[in-house]
């Protein structure tokens, strides 16, 4: 296990009492530019009693036409991989992103407009306080842990990160979209190794609470 030196800096609290005072706060958000183009805040999906969280980058058209994270063809795959390791996306996830309003045209969000959605990340990580934390793809690895580092190489390794819990990053969904192979090696059968060892990690956490 790595140490994540730099880390999203969640010295203690957010400042919000709880997720739905910080939920009301977003939904009424004009901290930066996204919010003249969104349809919707989109804030998360899944269990906020989860051990497991995923941070993806941020909504795409269908998200922000719903309010609701990773419903697309993205997301569709992250639930078939989900399920594949026995995880269910209701139960056993919580789900968000770096930023809550849709980049026009799906571009990168700015790191400012980042900085601008950061204490909402902090809130949720905050309060789900997750035991295993995946960054989806590089924007919420260099968002989260301030590293930009090829995801061939850091996937596949925990980091420790705040309270206790662990970080891994893995391929974000969309780029497993783009890249088909199933083949020993390939980004699809190194995703599921990932998800066979999140598997198993929250086996031990399941066995050590019962
Ligand atoms: N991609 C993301 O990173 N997040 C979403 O919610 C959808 C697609």
């Amino acid at each position: 296990m790595t140490n994540a030196t730099e880390q999203l800096s969640l010295n203690g609290l957010s400042g919000y009492e709880n997720l739905d005072a910080m939920y009301e706060v977003a939904r009424s958000c004009r901290a930066c530019d996204l919010c003249k183009t969104r349809n919707s805040v989109v804030l998360f999906r899944g269990n906020p009693q989860a051990k497991l969280m995923i941070i993806g980058e941020g909504p795409g058209q269908n998200e922000d036409e719903q309010g609701v994270p990773f419903v697309g063809r993205a997301g569709k795959l992250l639930d078939k991989i989900l399920e594949s390791g026995g995880i269910d996306k209701d139960k056993d996830v919580y789900i968000c992103n770096v930023v809550k309003c849709r980049p026009p045209g799906n571009r990168v969000p700015t790191p400012a407009e980042a900085a601008a959605c950061k204490g909402f990340l902090e809130a949720q990580i905050e309060f789900v306080n997750p035991k295993l934390i995946l960054l989806a793809g590089s924007t919420a690895m260099q968002h989260v842990l301030q590293v930009k580092n090829p995801i061939s190489k850091v996937r596949g390794t925990w980091s420790d990160f705040k309270n206790g819990a662990k970080v891994m990053t893995i391929f974000h969904p969309s780029y497993l979209l783009r890249n088909d192979s199933r083949e020993v090696g390939s980004p699809k059968w190194l995703m599921w190794q990932d998800i066979k060892e999140v598997r198993k990690q929250l086996d031990a956490l399941e066995g050590l609470s019962t």
